[in-house]
């Protein structure tokens, strides 16, 4: 990862290279290479090239932090200040653009198939995260649009991990087919997950602020959920709602959301996608890599159950 951002400029290869050295869960690496293991044995023995793919991906989402971080005006990422922060919008704008430009180079060296998927997943990138724009402070945002803005910014790109994987790995066209249906499962499961994590955690638990997607207007699906179920409890958050919070809202608006039932329906939602993709693991060749495909959305689910009761 380091390796693919040094550059010539002393002051952008660190600028790049800020958020990949303070670590990141890297899992769209990780799905690229368990993918590309699929039918095979161990996650290590997977050839070079699906690294670089797996490489290219997190290179995509890194690219995508820098520039959602500016969007978000966030402080922190990753448990350190966000380049933004450090060095001002201008430098992480440019930032993300190298992080996206070394990318597209990279998947450029795996093929035609590669490069057009990944170009296209970028552009899926900006379509989730301008729906989010558009229903931002909107207490009527349509579910579906929720639905279709996290697709875009973020299922996305857990498809094409893991299709990146499976075609650089060689894989049949139905396995490659069903290791993208994963991805893209897992993705919607997994930005679910974030948004509840954001209004049930605290600023410690994550590394970055809690409740700060409600502060910047951004309603998930447990805050659309709050409010669709009516009553005393969604009209006064409908109040509080539709523009910005001071202290005192944030934290009343945050009680709300944790005393009603928008948690629990959120995660409702979420258990529909591990459905989906343990069911896919069904049409995948048997071995190592397609049984932790198989254990990965429920264990991810579990990890927002103890908040939900
Ligand atoms: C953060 O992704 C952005 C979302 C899609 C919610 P991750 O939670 O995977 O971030 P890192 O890579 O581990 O920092
Ligand atoms: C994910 O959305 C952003 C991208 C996919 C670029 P969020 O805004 O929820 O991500 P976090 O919470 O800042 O990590
Ligand atoms: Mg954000
Ligand atoms: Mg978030």
């Amino acid at each position: 990862m380091l390796a693919a951002v040094r550059t010539s400029d002393d002051h952008l290869t660190e600028l790049a290279s800020h958020l990949i050295t303070a670590g990141g869960k890297r899992l769209r690496p990780v799905l690229a290479m368990v993918s590309g293991a699929v039918g095979g044995g161990d996650v290590a023995g997977v050839g070079d090239d699906v690294v670089s793919g797996g490489v290219a991906c997190e290179l995509v989402h890194l690219g995508s932090l820098y520039h959602d971080d500016v969007m978000d005006e966030a402080a922190t990422r990753r448990g350190v200040e966000t380049v933004n922060a450090r060095w001002g919008n201008l430098q992480a704008i440019l930032a993300g653009d190298f992080l996206l430009a070394r990318a597209s180079e990279i998947a450029a060296s795996l093929g035609t198939e590669v490069a057009g998927l990944l170009a296209r997943t970028i552009g899926w990138l900006c379509e989730g995260q301008i729906e989010e724009l558009r229903h931002t402070y909107d207490v009527d945002r349509p579910r579906d649009s929720y639905l279709r803005s996290i697709h875009g910014k973020t299922a996305s790109l857990y498809g094409t991990s893991a299709r990146v994987g499976a075609l650089v790995a060689g894989h049949s066209a139905p396995t490659v087919d069903a290791l993208t249906a994963w991805g893209d499962a897992y993705g919607m499961l997994f930005q679910i997950v974030d948004d509840v994590l954001d209004l049930t955690s605290t600023d410690a638990e994550l590394g970055k602020p809690a409740g700060h997607d409600m502060e910047e207007g951004v309603y998930t699906l447990p805050v659309l959920c709050t409010l669709d179920a009516g009553g005393d409890r969604a009209d006064r958050l409908r109040d509080l709602l539709g523009g910005p919070l001071d202290d005192g809202a944030r934290s009343e608006a945050l009680e709300l959301v944790r005393g009603g039932d928008g948690v629990a329906d959120a995660v409702a939602v979420a258990e529909e996608y591990v459905v989906r993709a343990e069911g896919l693991c069904a049409d995948l060749p048997a071995g190592p890599a397609t049984d932790a495909l198989a254990a990965a959305p429920a264990a991810l689910l579990a990890s927002v159950r103890p908040s939900a009761g």
